[in-house]
């Protein structure tokens, strides 16, 4: 499938707020369809991020990582639906999520741990980044925007 690259950027976060904030800035750019993608380990700043996108969305409900529904809903400007594949062990349960309905959906889909699904299943269009921790305060943060 083809793939073109239009947005890239990197980060190196030095504190919670940075990640946060920087979550506010991307969430600007996001429109009625996008599609977020968290890659990254466990305490890395995916829900921080989130919160971030969340605000500048204008979510007034309290957004954490999703623990059992898996999916929580927001509404914000527009509907916001976090998923949190941390507990998913198999394509098998992804599928039993039905995330397509999201995905394809008239909200934004932020999607923590998109590492656990099979890439060929993601929509083209979407917004890749990536967490990796360096330390205990410093987060390095890569985006990747396909099209
Ligand atoms: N630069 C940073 N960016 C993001 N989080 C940081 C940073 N430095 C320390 N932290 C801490 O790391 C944790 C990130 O938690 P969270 O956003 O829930 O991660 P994840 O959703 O990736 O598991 C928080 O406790 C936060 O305070
Ligand atoms: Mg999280």
């Amino acid at each position: 499938m083809f793939q073109s690259k239009i947005l890239t950027g990197r980060f190196v976060s030095k504190n919670p707020l940075q990640t946060f904030n920087l979550g506010v800035k991307i969430a600007g750019m996001l429109k009625r369809g996008d599609i977020i993608c968290f890659i990254g380990p466990l305490g890395a700043g995916k829900t921080l991020f989130t919160q971030g996108i969340c605000k500048r969305l204008k979510v007034k409900d309290f957004v954490n990582s999703p623990s059992f529904k898996i999916i929580n809903e927001y509404s914000g400007k527009i509907p916001v639906y976090h998923v949190d594949l941390y507990r998913i062990n198999s394509f098998k349960e992804i599928e039993n999520i039905g995330l397509d309905e999201y995905i394809y959906g008239d909200g934004i889909t932020i999607i923590e741990w998109a590492e656990k699904l099979d890439r060929r299943s993601l929509p083209r269009k979407r917004v890749e980044i990536e967490l990796k921790i360096r330390n205990k305060n410093e987060r390095y943060i890569k985006w990747q925007q396909y099209q």
